[in-house]
């Protein structure tokens, strides 16, 4: 999940790379978070480079599935996906992961003919376009610098280019709000339209699993969601003490999706961004939701949205689902 306002695509640097403007908003939205009641705050945050370490942790622990199935699914169908991506197409992934996951498709494509990667790390876009540019030297990769979660404008296709296809792998759509999740879909239908989105999406599931992937026995994630106030202190002038908050990770049942919360294990004063906050003892600050879908709640959605309903892949303990979705012409 990328960081900050989003900024219009300017100028093409040397290396094809494009940057976003104004990326910036950490202090603004701290702020506020602590401010408010009850105290909530973008999950966007966790993703300085610390965090995004914790997060590649994360993907690797026993009791974090989705990162697992997905790729299993994506290794079983990826000649069946190409199918429907037909000749010549290019790849629009929001959000440059490990670049494990788009390897697979572009492994499986005729004639791939370009990739975008957005994201809003540069650092991370680099070195995945690198890696990537050396292994598919036909393939033209032009990672773009900007926040996907806003207003976002793409290069024109390139001159017969094949379908423009956008790859959302991950289930990060689960981690908007509803209304960002639906602002999304739209923004994405715009943006590649007469092509498709391939759509990663966590599924309704077993109470007990999903508490399990949100609270390792390692402590990884409990690491990762503390990470936000550790980065607080970098970059905020924070004085926050780790000890005294505790993670929190727990299956919201009726509204289908777990939560995260940094919890105050006593009363205590904290200064940040020069301002002092009081937290009550077992107050929370709400740092996550990861909702999860069942197949036809994120159809409805995607409907909504404006794409029409193609296949959707699942693994047998319907664990995990990708979603091909036709964007409208
Ligand atoms: C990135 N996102 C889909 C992850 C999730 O499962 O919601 C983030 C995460 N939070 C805790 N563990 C993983």
């Amino acid at each position: 999940m990328p960081a900050g306002t989003l900024g219009k695509l300017q100028t093409p640097l040397a290396d094809g790379e494009t940057r976003g403007a104004s990326l910036s908003g950490f202090d603004r939205d701290f702020v506020v978070a602590l401010s408010g009641t009850p105290r909530s705050i973008s999950p966007k945050y966790f993703y300085d480079a610390q965090g995004s370490i914790l997060f590649d942790r994360i993907c690797e622990l026993p009791e974090y599935y989705p990162t697992r199935v997905e790729l299993a699914l994506l290794a079983t169908h990826a000649r069946e996906m190409a199918r429907h991506m037909g000749p010549g197409a290019e790849i629009v992934e929001f959000g440059a992961g490990s670049l494990r996951k788009v390897r697979l498709l572009l492994g499986a494509m005729e004639r791939p003919a370009r990739y975008l990667p957005i994201d809003i790390s540069g650092e991370h876009l680099g070195a995945a376009a690198r890696a990537l540019r050396r292994d598919y030297p036909s393939l033209h990769v032009q990672p773009l610098v900007a926040d996907y979660t806003r207003h976002l404008l793409l290069p024109a296709p390139r001159d017969g280019a094949g379908q423009r296809i956008g790859f959302f792998p991950g289930s990060t759509i689960g981690n908007f709000t509803p209304a960002e999740a639906l602002h999304f879909l739209q923004m994405a239908a715009q943006v590649l339209r007469g092509g498709a989105l391939l759509l990663g999406a966590d599924l309704v599931k077993d109470p007990d699993v999903l508490h399990a992937a949100y609270n390792d026995a390692q402590g990884v994630t409990a690491a990762f969601n503390l990470n936000l106030l550790a980065r607080a202190n970098r970059e905020l002038e924070g004085n926050f003490d780790l000890t005294q908050f505790a993670h929190s990770a727990f299956y919201n049942a009726p509204l289908q999706r777990i939560e995260m919360h940094l919890v105050s294990r006593r009363r205590q004063r904290v200064r940040v961004c020069g301002q002092e906050f009081e937290f009550a003892e077992g107050e929370t600050l709400h740092t996550e939701n990861s909702c999860k879908f069942t197949i036809e709640s994120l159809q409805t959605l995607a409907r909504q949205a404006g794409f029409a309903i193609g296949p959707v892949w699942t693994d047998p303990q319907k664990y995990f689902s990708l979603h091909w979705l036709s964007a409208p012409t």
